[in-house]
């Protein structure tokens, strides 16, 4: 099963994706974690991952990706990511780091002033994700950009659910709606999860999000947020999130 994470800048996308790996794995999953974030960096300090080789750099950068799009034929790479399919063990070995039976691979960052837009990782990300199939107890977990820009370059329509995370600001519902209203336009299965949600305000945040499917309900944690800020591994679990990781997984029964 493929599930990206998105929402909102800030919303939480990068801290769940982790805390949901963390879970999965824990319910009997093998979880491959997929940094789909061009700019942010903090993932792998989450996770408390090593930082492998990234995808893009491995496949000659900006450049040397380029040129290998433009090849009518794959002839170094037939097998690869770009034509046919390709399971998790196919992966490049540098291109994967793992903690705590967690894997992690890093599509691509941006890495200099003036090189130039970030489509190359948009495209990679859109033909990892086609190619990559997960087999039955496989899950890839795409922690995306903020925003719906992996909605519009397509890469959410290689995935097999998006999970939405919102938390309290207005613009996170107003997102949700757009992300809503998106995935149904294409046909994609779509949940949301609230985060950094205190009692007070949790009712007002379902009736922003009246008619989409709520899954569940993240608090807001001092915890993750101290650890998060000292850039430091994330040590918490929270019984909302197994939940959460149950229903998700439900979905691919
Ligand atoms: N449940 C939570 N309780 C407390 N703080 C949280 C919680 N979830 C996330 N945060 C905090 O919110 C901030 C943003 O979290 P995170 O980096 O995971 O968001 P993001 O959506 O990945 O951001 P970006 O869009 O920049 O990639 C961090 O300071 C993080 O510690
Ligand atoms: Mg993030």
């Amino acid at each position: 099963m493929k599930i990206e994470i998105s929402g909102k800048g800030g919303c939480g996308k990068s801290t769940l994706s982790v805390l949901f790996a963390r879970s999965m794995k824990k319910l009997g999953y093998r979880v491959l974690l997929v940094d789909g974030d061009e700019s942010n960096i903090g993932l792998e300090n989450l996770a408390g991952i090593a930082r492998p080789v990234h995808l893009l750099d491995h496949l000659g950068g900006k450049k040397g990706f380029k040129e290998k799009l433009n090849q009518p034929m794959m002839v170094d790479n037939p097998a690869g990511i770009f034509s046919g399919k390709q399971k998790i063990d196919d992966l490049p070995e540098e291109c994967i780091a793992s903690s705590d039976g967690i894997e992690l691979l890093v599509i691509g960052k941006i890495h200099d002033i003036g090189e130039g837009c970030a489509c190359p990782m948009g495209v990679l990300s859109k033909k990892f994700l086609a190619s990559i199939e997960p087999i039955d107890n496989e899950i890839i977990l795409i922690d995306s950009e903020a925003g719906v820009e992996h909605f519009g370059r397509g890469i959410v329509g290689e995935c097999d659910l998006i999970v939405g995370v919102v938390d309290p600001t207005a613009e996170s519902f107003k997102l949700a709606e757009k992300m809503h209203n998106m995935a149904q336009n294409a046909d994609k299965a779509i949940c949301f999860v609230l985060n950094k949600v205190e009692p007070a305000i949790e009712e007002v945040m379902r009736n922003q999000l009246d008619g989409k499917k709520v899954i569940g309900v993240v608090p807001k944690d001092d915890t993750i947020f101290i650890e998060s800020l000292e850039g430091r591994k994330l040590s918490k679990t929270l019984p909302e999130v197994d939940e959460i990781c149950r229903k998700i997984l439900m979905v691919s029964k």
